[in-house]
């Protein structure tokens, strides 16, 4: 049994990622401050011995005994980051200096969940580890993209001057329960316009394209990356390099809502990639993973979970 830190741990991801371990017997400390996330999400954990909530910001230091950290703690949405951006860049910033300062000091394990924004609007498709991004520093997703670059860099730096044990993965688009009905990422907002029937909307002509991992793909890669050996750092790409264009998604929504909403076209906003796919090569071969939740069955699951809060 490990005494596990999860900052983030009542967000979508997090709460998954509490579940997981908790299952696999560890001992959970549950660090937020429901910026975005909810204690609804961990609700039912609250009782369980194994398992401990904090309200705690992450922009200050943390002062507790743990054997592991998952660095989550971040709004991922650009809507909720946009929303205080100097905010969303010390979460990341000073997030990652105090976490890494914490893991330092208790000599714990720390992985960092990064993104493919990095990557930023990317000239090399698909995008393997090796590619260093081309990121604009000063526009309305800077916050979020040079936030986690600058995190990413912060990592590196206290493993190679203070010999700590990093994991740093490169994240996707991910989807399934417990996203935010309202966070305006094109899954969760696709299921609530046709589950109400409403006009689905599409950026753009609806040609550029996403890959979407499921999230339970997502967690076996991220606790597989954290078991890895010391002389593994990452970062490493995890999602699914199956590609879809934004109609497919609105198509394969609609059918399986049994919608009557209608596809609206809309002017695509300032800075938004047109391509994103990961190079998974690393992650098949360091972790020995790749994706096995086809898209209509993630998002079947979604979608029962957007009914029951509907
Ligand atoms: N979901 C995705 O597709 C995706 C893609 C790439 C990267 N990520 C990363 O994975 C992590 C989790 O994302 P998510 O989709 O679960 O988002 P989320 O918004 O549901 O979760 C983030 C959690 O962090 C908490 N938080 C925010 N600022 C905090 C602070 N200063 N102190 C303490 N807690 C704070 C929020 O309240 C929330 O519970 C984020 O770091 C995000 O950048 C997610």
């Amino acid at each position: 049994m490990k005494r596990i830190l999860i900052t983030g741990g009542a967000g979508f991801l997090g709460s998954h990622l509490c579940d997981k371990l908790i299952a696999e017997g560890h001992d959970i400390l549950c660090v937020d401050n429901y910026f975005t996330g909810s204690k609804k999400n961990i609700e039912h954990l609250l009782n369980h011995p194994r398992f401990e909530l904090m309200r705690h910001d992450v922009t200050f230091p943390l002062y507790v005994e743990v054997d592991e950290i998952y660095n989550l703690a971040c709004p991922a949405s650009p809507v909720h980051y946009q929303w205080d951006p100097v905010q969303t860049t010390k979460t990341s910033v000073h997030g990652a200096i105090n976490m890494l300062g914490l893991a330092k000091r208790v000599k714990a394990k720390i992985l960092q969940a990064s993104t493919s924004e990095v990557y930023g609007d990317p000239e090399v498709h698909p995008q393997p580890e090796s590619y260093w991004g081309k990121v604009n520093p000063i526009g309305p997703r800077s916050c979020y993209d040079e936030g986690k670059r600058c995190a990413e860099t912060l990592f590196f730096d206290y493993w190679r001057q203070h010999q700590l044990k990093i994991k740093v993965v490169r994240i996707f688009n991910t989807y399934g329960p417990r996203m935010h009905p309202n966070d305006g990422r094109v899954v969760s907002n696709f299921i609530v316009q046709a589950l109400k029937n409403q006009d689905i909307t599409i950026y753009g002509d609806g040609s550029q394209t996403r890959s979407f991992c499921y999230m339970d793909d997502l967690l076996e890669a991220m606790v597989k990356a954290m078991n890895t050996g010391n002389d593994f750092t990452g970062p490493v790409n995890i999602g699914n390099p199956e590609e879809f264009s934004m109609l497919e998604l609105a198509e394969i929504v609609l059918k399986l809502t049994r919608s009557k909403s209608k596809i609206i076209f809309q002017s695509l906003p300032q800075d938004d990639p047109k391509q994103r796919k990961p190079d998974i090569s690393l992650a098949k071969r360091a972790l020995g993973w790749e994706p096995k939740v086809r898209l209509q069955d993630g998002l079947k699951e979604t979608i029962s979970y957007f009914k029951t809060i509907a």
